[in-house]
């Protein structure tokens, strides 16, 4: 698995108005958009792309355009819904398809609760969403899930991350016959023995959305 870590002022910047407690929802969601449409610029470096012939007002010219299929966004609920917005922003010919996965609190596993994507995504790329990298058990999941289902190329995007989850991830996707990449805004110090990223910026579905 190839880790990119968005190293830029301006995300530093706006994960540290995210982190903090006294941000509220609005701003939560507006500084998550915008984040994520920075982590998009780098997270779609290798998306493919065909040449494609236009006349200019001037001359032909052979430019590029996004191929067919086209790219799969697939946010993971509840969380990644707040990152969809920003990626389909860069991304607008995407399709997008959802994933539902929720962890045990005790446990700390994932469980799939919801399900709404193309049976067959042979050839297909795909982002995948997830604010918080912690114990890595959703994100190894739902790419394994659309591996399982003939995606070929995923990279995962996330705020921040943790260690630990990005050495369990490592290890649950030992021997995947897909590349695999990791685009983050950051990573941090450790998991808690709660499995809360620290510093982090708590739970990212209820800083989003608010406790329901
Ligand atoms: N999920 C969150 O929302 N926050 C964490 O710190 C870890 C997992």
């Amino acid at each position: 698995m190839r880790v990119q870590v968005a190293n830029h002022p301006l995300i530093a910047h706006k994960l540290t108005y995210l982190r903090d407690e006294r941000t509220d929802s609005p701003t939560f969601r507006r500084l998550t958009e915008e984040l994520v449409t920075l982590l998009a610029y780098e997270a779609t470096r290798s998306v493919r792309v065909e040449p494609f012939a236009i006349n200019t007002p001037v001359s032909p010219t052979t430019g590029i355009k996004l191929s067919t299929p086209k790219p799969l966004v697939v946010p993971i609920l509840r969380a990644g819904l707040g990152m969809l917005e920003g990626m389909v922003r860069l991304l607008p010919s995407a399709e997008v398809g959802f994933l539902g996965m929720q962890r045990n609190e005790e446990t700390l596993e994932a469980i799939t609760y919801a399900n709404r994507l193309p049976d067959d995504l042979s050839g297909r790329q795909c982002y995948v969403l997830d604010p918080m990298l912690a114990t890595g058990g959703t994100l190894a999941m739902s790419i394994q899930y659309l591996v399982n289902r003939g995606a070929d190329d995923i990279t995962a995007v996330t705020l921040l991350c943790a260690p630990e989850g990005i050495e369990a991830l490592e290890d649950q996707l030992e021997g995947l016959h897909v590349p695999v990449t990791l685009v983050t805004g950051a990573i941090d110090e450790r998991l808690n023995e709660k499995g809360y990223i620290v510093p982090g910026l708590g739970d990212a579905g209820d800083r989003l959305y608010g406790v329901v």
